[in-house]
């Protein structure tokens, strides 16, 4: 395990995690407000796992597939895009369905923020769709401010979206960790 909370592990993703991976992307209202088709067949979550960084410290995306500890199994992922000058990244989060309302999204973002802060990053950022509810009281209740909206910014499902823009400084961090 890469990091460990009290009921969670967060870890590399293997090519085994692809059946459990493609079967929660593959929730329409998963998906919904993220950047994939569904379904997400089983070969697509084998390739995506073949792309993800396998060094956490390198610029690109690092995936944590988020595991339950109880239970030893695959409930969600998060992402986080370190940038080149190895300053700053950008976060991203999902959980299968049935592991809702356990706070255990939130657990998981803890950690990689916590991780990332203390290995010296200065800023981390993050953007959702303004009617994705649960998603921004994930990052407001983790101490991400809300930046900016961009209003009707994004074209999907036959309605303009508003972009919200979040983010976290290293010393927002120090005073909004518990
Ligand atoms: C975004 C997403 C991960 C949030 O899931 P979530 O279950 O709301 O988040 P958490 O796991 O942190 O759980 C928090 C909820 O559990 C509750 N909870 C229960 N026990 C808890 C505990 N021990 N600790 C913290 N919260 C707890 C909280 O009150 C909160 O509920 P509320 O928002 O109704 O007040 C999920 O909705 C998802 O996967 N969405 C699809 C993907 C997506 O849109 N990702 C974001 C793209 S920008």
């Amino acid at each position: 395990m890469l990091l460990h909370t009290d009921r969670l592990g967060l870890r590399r993703f293997t090519a085994a995690d692809a059946p459990a991976f493609s079967a929660y992307r593959s929730d329409p209202g998963i998906a919904r407000y993220q950047s994939w088709d569904t379904p997400f067949p089983l070969e697509a979550a084998t390739e995506r796992i073949r792309t993800y960084n396998d060094d956490q410290q390198q610029p690109g995306w690092f995936q944590y597939a988020v595991e339950l500890a109880a239970e030893g199994c695959l409930i969600g992922d998060v992402g986080f895009r370190l940038h080149e000058n190895l300053m700053q990244g950008d976060l991203g989060f999902t959980l299968a369905p049935g592991r809702h309302g356990h706070g255990y999204a939130t657990e998981a973002v803890r950690a990689v923020l916590d991780s990332r802060f203390a290995g010296g990053l200065h800023r981390v950022s993050a953007e959702c769709y303004a009617p994705n509810t649960r998603s921004r009281r994930l990052l407001e209740r983790v101490g991400f401010q809300l930046e900016g909206q961009r209003p009707a910014y994004t074209w999907t499902d036959g309605e303009w979206r508003d972009l919200c823009l979040y983010g976290l400084l290293a010393d927002q961090w120090t005073q909004s960790a518990p």
